[in-house]
């Protein structure tokens, strides 16, 4: 097993062996009891034509597909021949079901401002957005990049851009000029979705102004939609940029939603993987409609009553599977929250439960730990009785921050459940079902319907309970990425061909004898700093992106609230000095605030093997402070590990 195995968390995790059951009063009105999940899960392994066709039956399909499944590894296509479309499904059909008057949306600015959404006002607005979209040029198969704040606007964008057959690629607010210019012009998308600024810790990004230096490098970019959020007076550009409440305005409400066939691309969403260039993980209609609605409402007991609150950014694939389309697919009133979680103070996300009435959560680790940092005393402060189930997602969450989540949160009434998943794999793969199964703090848990996992060693061979390996997953299921955007090969490689006829995840796991899986971490060059994935290739280019660094290398060091720091071993330019702070902006500016290193060490040599590779396996120990371990007789120069141990970080 390589690097991440060996952090502090992973070590805890070996020596857990609590086991949480769900109250009785919650099993007795579970959605999926332990006998419904064994008889699905089950049928969804031997007769997954049926058990698929069976849940896609429950959607409005223009269509009726031909057939459920074919597979030309690696290649799938589900419900072949179908048609449907994800925003009639999760809007029209919802208000055609009587929830027209159910709050679809209920947003809350940084600033304390609410706007709510019927079902029938947010198709209202989806319907103008997409009648303008039709006005502005966008076409079926057309790439619409969204860069926006968490507001209204953003749901009501992706979901127009669905409802016309556009394919959307949204970026998160939080990256930079450089990474918004390279994910728009892999995209080659010709119209951009930005806002003038957003709020953030009672300040303003200024979106537009990144937005306007992005379009200057993108060729095919040829109109900006700009929402008026922050009211800021920016500059627009005539011809090429128009207001979005202006386009609404004078766009129609009547508007059909466009049958689409199953594999028709839904959405591009960029990650980042082992090398420099992020991938554009691509996703089509049914199958990820499919997944996200059974996923969201058997893993969170969904029912018409709840106010549910996924606190992830529209930025990243959570925000998409769980903020918007799986929540919306079921008639769920969604929480958005746009701000940052201690703003104004650390009270803020308890007091958005308290006002709002939240009934289920969905968070990540990295905040639940700083939340517990700051103490039981302010979550008691507020009336959290109205939670009854409380989600975790991004990175592992290690068994202290699970307890404390459960019992300080959850007033030890609400299952927690771990929802292991990837941009990749659309929705949720491995997590416990909260009425079904006993929750074990620190392992994600069993396979979601249609979901067979294995742990591998590299050549292949599969290994028993309690043997750390490499998670794969042995078939295909709805939701998974088709392609790699542009780049089919990359797919192939990444996925697909890293072991034979499995899909490879590029984490480390163990599964015990209950089959419950426990995943420990990236085995690949990615960190996961605060739940978000950043390759240590992309922040390597930054570095060296700057004058005064020669040669950079990367690696993670374990964090007690992030997960995993970002930790930057930089050799000077000759004649340069490195100057920390400069080289963290540096970074801020290239990629963005997230990858800003914690830590940087100015070294005089890298250690190398003798054909030039750099061992990172020694970088990752004297990053942690460790003492060196394993075979150093490889290294061109052993003594360079010494040095670096003694330099000072930065
Ligand atoms: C990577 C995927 C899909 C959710 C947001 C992150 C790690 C995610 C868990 C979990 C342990 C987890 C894995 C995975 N991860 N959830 N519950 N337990 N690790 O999506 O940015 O595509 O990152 O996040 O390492 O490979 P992503």
């Amino acid at each position: 097993m390589t690097h991440q195995a060996t952090n502090d968390h992973i070590d805890t995790l070996l020596h857990e062996s609590r086991v949480i059951a769900p109250s009785a009063e919650f099993v007795a009105r579970a959605r999926v009891s332990r006998e419904d999940y064994d008889r699905m899960y089950r049928r969804s392994l031997d007769d997954p034509d049926g058990f698929w066709g069976d849940v896609a039956g429950e959607l409005h399909w223009m269509r009726r597909w031909d057939r459920v499944l074919d597979w030309q590894e690696p290649h799938a296509q589900w419900f072949v021949g179908g048609q449907t479309n994800v925003a009639h499904n999760a809007l029209d059909r919802q208000v055609a079901a009587g929830r027209g008057d159910k709050t679809a949306i209920l947003w809350e600015g940084e600033d304390g401002e609410v706007r709510t959404y019927s079902y029938s006002e947010l198709l209202r607005e989806v319907k103008r957005a997409a009648n303008a979209l039709t006005a502005l040029g966008v076409e079926q198969g057309d790439r619409v990049t969204l860069y926006l704040p968490l507001i209204p606007e953003a749901a009501i964008a992706m979901l127009a851009c669905a409802r016309i057959g556009a394919v959307h690629s949204v970026v998160f607010g939080g990256f930079s000029v450089s990474a918004l210019a390279d994910r728009l012009g892999d995209a080659g998308s010709k119209l951009l979705i930005t806002a003038d600024a957003g709020q953030r810790r009672g300040g303003l990004v200024g979106l537009k102004a990144n937005a306007d230096e992005a379009a200057r490098n993108t060729p095919s970019l040829e109109r900006m939609l700009v929402v008026c959020r922050a009211d800021c007076g920016v500059p627009m550009q005539p011809g090429r940029d128009l207001w979005w409440h202006e386009a609404l305005a004078e766009a129609g409400d009547e508007h059909e939603a466009a049958p689409l066939d199953s594999e028709h691309p839904l959405f591009v969403l960029y990650t980042s993987g082992s090398t420099g260039k992020p991938k554009g993980v691509l996703h089509t209609t049914g199958g990820y409609m499919v997944g996200t609605y059974l996923t969201t409402q058997a893993v969170f007991d969904l029912r018409d009553d709840d106010v549910y609150w996924c606190t992830a950014d529209v930025g990243w694939v959570t925000g998409h599977s769980y903020s918007v389309y799986g929540p919306l697919l079921n008639g769920a009133t969604v929480l958005m929250y746009e701000g940052a979680p201690n703003h104004p103070d650390w009270g803020r996300f308890w007091r958005l439960v308290e006002r709002h009435r939240v009934t289920i959560l969905y968070t990540a680790p990295t905040a639940i730990r700083s939340f517990m940092r700051q103490g039981d005393a302010i979550p008691a402060g507020y009336d959290l009785g109205s939670l009854r189930l409380l989600g975790s997602v991004g990175e592992p969450i290690n068994p202290e921050a699970w307890m404390w989540y459960s019992r300080v949160i959850g007033g030890g009434r609400c299952p927690v459940v771990d929802t292991w998943w990837q941009t990749e794999t659309g929705a949720i793969m491995l997590t416990t079902l909260p009425g079904a199964h006993p929750g074990k703090p620190g392992s994600a848990g069993l396979p979601m319907f249609g979901v067979e996992p294995a742990i591998m060693t590299r050549d292949g061979e599969e290994l028993g309970p309690d043997d750390g390996g490499l998670l794969v997953i042995k078939r295909p299921w709805p939701s998974m990425l088709r392609t790699v955007y542009g780049d089919d090969e990359r797919y192939r490689k990444t996925y697909w061909g890293e072991i034979p006829h499995v899909y490879f995840a590029g984490d480390g796991a163990r599964r015990d004898a209950d089959g419950y899986v426990t995943v420990m971490g990236r085995v690949d060059d990615v960190l996961n700093v605060s739940g978000h994935r950043l390759g240590t290739m992309e922040i390597e280019s930054a570095l060296v992106a700057h004058p005064a660094v020669a040669e950079a290398a990367v690696v993670g060091r374990p964090d007690e609230v992030k997960g995993e720091g970002v930790v930057a071993f930089v050799l000077p330019q000759s004649g340069f000095t490195v100057n920390a702070g400069e080289l963290r902006a540096h970074v801020s500016r290239e990629i963005g605030a997230l990858a800003r290193p914690d830590a940087i060490i100015v070294a005089d040599a890298l250690p190398k093997t003798r054909s030039g590779k750099i061992m990172r396996r020694f970088l990752r120990q004297i990053a942690a402070g460790k003492s060196i371990e394993g075979d150093t007789s490889t290294l061109e120069d052993p003594g360079v590990l010494d040095r670096l141990a003694a330099t000072p970080v930065a």
